[in-house]
This record gives C-alpha cells, structure tokens and sequence, in this order.
C-alpha cells in the first residue's frame, strides 16, 4: 500500500530539518538547500556566462595559485582585452587579497573542512562578490560555479561542495567579522601598543579597501593637467601638486607615461623633498647651484622630484637591480643631466663635494603602505620583528656616515607606521650630536596640517590620506 500523503509530508519534514544547512561538507554531494542553476558537468563552455566571464576565470587562477602582487598575476590580469575586465579582475583578487581575515572567517562558518587550491579560491571568490562587492547573491554563485566548471581538476562534487558552501553563507544574516581580522597579530598588536587600538582599526578599515586609484608627482603639473584634460582622464591635482586619478588602468598606457611627464608618488611620499626644498631655500646663496644627496634613492619617486627643481641629485642605492630601475625612471623622465645613482653602501658612499643639504628616506617595514602593498597586512612576527631590528640598525649607521659630510641641512622620512623606526630613531639621532630639529609649519604642508606633532615632525597615518609616513627636518648645528 503507498504511503498516505501527510506520512510522506512528516518524512519530507524530518529529512529537510536533519540537513545541516551550515557546515557543509566536501564529501559526498552537496548539503543544504540547493536551488537555482546546480553544475552537472566539468564542461569547458561557458554560453550562459556575462560578458565578466574571463575577469572571473582569471581572478580564480590567480587567487588559487599566487600572491595579488606577483609579476605573474599582473601578467594574467594584463592579457583581459578590456579595461572593465581588468578593473573587475583587479578588484575580486585584491579585495579577496585585503579581506581575507573576514573571507576565511565566513569559510569557517559554512564550510565543515578548509578545501585547497581552486576550491578555496572559489570560495573566496563567490564570498568577495556577495559580501564585498554588492553583486547580487544567485548572481555571484552562478559566475563563480561558472568560473571554476572551466578548471579540469575540478570534480563534480567539488562544484556541488562550493555551491553549498556559497548558498549557506549567503542564506547567513551573521554580520561579518571586524576588518581588524584582516590584519596579522604581529601588525594589529605593533599598532596598538604605538597608537592605540582605534588608530589600529582605522588602519585596518584603510587597508582593507582596495581604491584602485593612482597618484602622481608630475615634473610640470600645469602641463599634466592640461594632457589630462584634452584626454578627459579624470583627475583631482591636491594642494602639494600631486595629481591623483582614480581609475587609471594600466600605468604604461596612461597619458604622459612614455613622454616622461609624471611618475607614480602618493602625495605624503613627495613631502620629505617638498621640507628640503623649503630650507634650502632658506640657506642657500643667490645663484647657487643646488647640491644635494638622495641617500638610499631606489626607485627615484623623490630623487626626480628634486631634479624636475633643477637641483644637481646624487643618488645613492645599495642594490643593482633597484638602481637599474631608478636610471630607466630617470631616462623616462628626461632627467639624467640632474640625477644620477651610485650603487653603493650609504653606511661609507662619500660625496665628491659636500651636499648642500641630504634627503634620507630610510629603508623600513614599509607599515604605512598597506593600500599598495597587501603583504604588510600579513607580516608575521619574526619577519617583522628580524625586519625592523636590521633596518633601524642600518639606518643608525648611515646616519653616523651622512652626518660628516658637511651638509647644512637634512631630512629624514620613513614609510612605516613604527615609533621604533621613526620617532625613537630621531631620538637617537640627537643624542648623537650636532644636529636639531628643524620644525615643519602647518603653511609648508597644506592638507598635512594636522599631523605635525608636538616636537615638529609629521606624523602621517594612512587614514589621513594616502601612505603612512614619519617625516622630521634637521638643521646641523
Ligand atoms: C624606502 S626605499 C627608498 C625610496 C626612494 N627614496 C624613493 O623615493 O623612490 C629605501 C631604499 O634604500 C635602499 N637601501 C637599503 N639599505 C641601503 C644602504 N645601506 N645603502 C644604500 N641604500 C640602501 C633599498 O634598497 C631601497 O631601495
């Protein structure tokens, strides 16, 4: 005799209460309610996808296999033909990239097992785009099935497993974790014992962003401008003439670029040359040829803002292969008659005339340029702890070497969010001699006004605007 009808309803009930609609599993077939497109085959074609199909395919690749930050990444992004394309393929891996303490955490949630490779990445994938990037749910799942069936390793109950795992969270109405859990341990706890924990979850809500915009230093930004203009790429020129454009595509193909017109600097990174400029100004004599070094000079970004001044820039870079880079910057610029480099250690490189004055910005963790570089969000204990000890150590002695060479008048910056390699480095500094601090007005740093701290020095986080710097200006004494 079949079953009466409401029996089969109870049965349908128990079944549909006993599934685990969170955790699901990779073995076997997918768990949870599966509704919508549900994958049937491996098959390579891709008829029902959008016309984003290939920025998808290449996010996954990259995310499964490589860091955002790799040649071959950008190599893979390079080959999307359009321009929307690479900005959405930027986009997903960079996003995945920032917010990967928030991703992994709703993986944890939804997923029994952490999967490997391509299935991982898939994850991400689908969790970016429902989470992150405002895409529709049914379409972000849909795509990225789509994406992975395109993969041949891929097994059928690996695209019902990550079907599962991206229903189920997006079914989830949990809020998400803190962006402070896309930093490492290392980096939010150096952060909070410097700064405190809300200047690290602002640094933390600025890293995890990813803005895909550029800024420029520009040898004449009237000229930039008016290029910019003609071409309609939108830009906005800041109070210290740097000039930022929000979407630039690639950098090679942006106007200006093979004229040698501009150079990728963030506003902060041009304010160390920006400070000297000011007191050279102030000490030098009518007509006098401008002399000055660019101590640890590599890829140029400050070496070519001074020479675009008509000073005469001596560089000096310990690695070959970053001052091969900084004479093709230099080349491009036009500016080989003012800049040169010298491949040398600065803890013993000698001028041939004593600078008038020196610039060095220090080799260091580099904290304060999260949003260009993702890896610093991740950095573990020991790296950054062997990272910093070397660094201040080498920076102490190049100091103990620049301080003899006659100059007038110096600046030092750093790139990193660290007291020990900013603020305790000027301390040591001074307590070696013959030098004081020269203090920075607010009228020299137009829009920085607020970062100039009680001694005179800046003090510049990435919530501000741009990197994260530690700028302070020294007159010998
Ligand atoms: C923060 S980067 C400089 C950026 C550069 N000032 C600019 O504006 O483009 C620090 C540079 O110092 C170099 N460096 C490290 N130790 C050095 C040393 N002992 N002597 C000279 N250069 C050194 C690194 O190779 C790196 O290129």
């Amino acid at each position: 005799m079949p079953p009466r009808p409401s029996l089969l309803l109870v049965l349908f009930l128990l079944i549909i209460l006993s599934m685990p609609t969170l955790n699901c599993s990779l073995q076997g077939p997918a768990q949870g309610p599966v509704t919508g497109p549900v994958p049937t085959s491996n098959s390579h074609s891709n008829s029902h996808s959008n016309s984003h199909s290939n920025a998808r395919q290449v996010a996954l690749k990259i995310l499964s296999t490589s860091s955002s930050t790799s040649t071959k990444s950008s190599s893979l992004i390079s080959s999307l033909q359009s321009p929307s394309d690479r900005n959405l393929c930027t986009n997903l891996v960079q996003t995945a990239n920032r917010r990967e303490g928030q991703i992994d955490d709703i993986i944890q949630r939804h997923a029994k097992k952490r999967p490997k490779k391509v299935v991982l990445a898939a994850l991400k994938l689908g969790i970016v785009q429902m989470k992150f990037l405002d895409t529709p749910p049914h379409a972000a799942i849909y795509e990225t099935l789509e994406a992975l069936k395109t993969f041949p390793s891929v097994s059928k109950p690996q695209v019902s497993f990550v079907n599962a795992v991206l229903r189920s969270a997006s079914n989830s109405t949990s809020p998400l974790s803190p962006s402070t859990s896309n930093l490492s341990p290392h980096i939010s706890s150096t952060l909070s014992s410097d700064w405190g924990s809300s200047v690290m979850s602002e640094v933390a809500e600025v890293y995890s962003l990813h803005d895909g915009g550029v800024t420029l230093s520009c040898t004449d930004v009237d000229v930039v401008g008016e290029m910019f203009r003609t071409h309609n790429v939108t830009n906005e020129v800041s109070p210290l003439g740097s000039v930022g454009v929000k979407n630039p595509g690639s950098i090679k193909k942006l106007h200006g670029f093979d004229e040698g017109l501009w150079w990728v600097q963030d506003s902060s990174a041009s304010l160390p040359a920006i400070l000297l400029k000011n007191s050279i100004e102030r000490i030098k004599k009518e007509g006098e040829t401008v002399r000055v070094v660019d101590v640890c000079s590599a890829p140029g970004g400050k070496a070519m803002q001074m020479g675009s001044w008509g000073w005469e820039v001596e560089g000096v870079e310990l690695k070959e292969k970053r001052a091969k880079r900084m004479r093709e910057n230099i080349e491009r610029t036009r500016l080989q008659n003012k800049v040169t480099v010298t491949v040398a250690d600065a803890k013993t490189f000698q001028p041939s005339l004593p600078p008038l004055g020196f610039l060095l910005d220090a080799p260091c963790t580099a904290t304060g340029t999260g949003r260009k570089n993702v890896d610093v969000m991740r950095r573990s204990e020991a790296e950054g702890k062997k990272m910093e000890e070397e660094l201040v150590n080498t920076t102490v002695g190049i100091w103990e070497n620049a301080k003899h060479w006659g100059s007038k008048v110096c600046v030092f910056s750093v790139c990193s969010l660290s007291v020990r390699e900013g603020e305790s480095q000027v301390d040591t500094f001074l307590r070696m001699g013959g030098v004081e601090i020269d203090r920075i007005m607010p009228e020299e740093v137009p829009g920085f006004e607020g970062s100039i701290d009680e001694q005179g020095r800046l003090r510049i986080f990435p919530s501000d605007r741009g990197d994260g710097f530690f700028i302070t200006r020294f007159i010998f004494v």
